[in-house]
């Protein structure tokens, strides 16, 4: 039996009947809340921008293996028009006005250079994907996530707006301003029922955290860390799953940091 199977048969599917996008679902965090929300009970659009092949993976997990399904969508998320069609094929595939958006896809620069040593293109870059591509998912959700009840905004962001480590400004500047976007969109969104959060969370062991890394960073992230060990995608989703349901709904506008008390 799958992982996703185990647990849609031992788990309440507390969201049973929604239609969820998570963004940045081929891999990494945002698979591990793919198959988290699937397991729940969602419905699923797996965004990916290039890894077609692994976000396939993901979909034939969950439609294996629950009576709830799972498409795959390739979108930009810094492409109005993607963002766009990346609705339009949630509602398409399910029939259904979107419940949950979970925006995961992310970059961050693998050289991590210092202010002084950023170049203007790798700043664009990151701006581009994680804090434009932000705004345009909250835009898009704003506008056609269910009223009246289910709708969940949840944008993943980083401890390092806590931590302010170096070498990793300008990524920790595009995750505050989607922090800071976050707060004022909860308060746009009264009346909806729509409630819209961050999950911020530290290192965590995945292609983006270990690349163009040395021992000695890895090492030092998993000392700074109180309980002595990097985070591990299991460690995220089970946060976003909780923000997606009805349980949820007094959390709103706000940063909720999973680090395992690193800053
Ligand atoms: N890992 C950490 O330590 C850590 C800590 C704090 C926060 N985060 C944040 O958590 C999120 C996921 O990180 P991760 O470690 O899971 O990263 P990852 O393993 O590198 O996965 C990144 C995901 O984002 C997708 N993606 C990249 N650019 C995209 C774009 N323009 N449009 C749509 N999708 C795009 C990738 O799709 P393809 O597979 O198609 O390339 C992939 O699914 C990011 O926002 C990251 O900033 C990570």
């Amino acid at each position: 039996m799958s992982s996703a199977a185990a647990a849609s048969s031992s788990t309440p599917r507390p969201l049973h009947g929604r239609v969820a996008i998570v963004t940045g679902a081929s891999r990494g965090i945002g698979r591990a809340i793919a198959l988290h929300l699937a397991s729940l009970g969602a419905n699923l659009v797996i965004n990916y921008s290039s890894n077609a092949a692994l976000a396939d993976a993901v979909a034939a997990e969950i439609n294996s293996s629950s009576a709830n399904s799972a498409v795959t969508v390739r979108a930009d998320v810094s492409d109005p028009a993607q963002v766009k069609s990346l609705f339009d094929a949630a509602e398409e595939a399910f029939r259904s006005p979107v419940h949950v958006l979970v925006n995961c896809a992310g970059v961050l620069d693998s050289k991590y250079p210092s202010i002084a040593n950023t170049t203007v293109e790798d700043f664009d870059r990151t701006f581009n994907i994680n804090a434009k591509g932000s705004f345009l998912c909250c835009k898009e959700a704003a506008n056609r996530l269910k009223r009246g009840g289910g709708g969940r905004i949840i944008m993943i962001t980083s401890s390092l707006v806590g931590g302010l480590k170096p070498n990793m400004a300008v990524y920790t500047a595009s995750k505050a301003a989607i922090e800071t976007m976050v707060r004022i969109l909860a308060k746009e969104l009264k009346g909806t029922g729509i409630t819209a959060n961050c999950v911020a969370p530290g290192p965590i062991a995945t292609e983006m955290f270990y690349e163009g890394k040395t021992e000695e960073m890895i090492r030092r992230s998993i000392d700074e860390c109180p309980l002595g060990r990097l985070g591990e995608t299991k460690d995220v989703a089970p946060v976003v799953g909780f923000l997606a349901t009805d349980a949820s709904e007094w959390i709103n506008g706000q940063v909720i940091r999973a680090n395992g008390g690193y800053v």
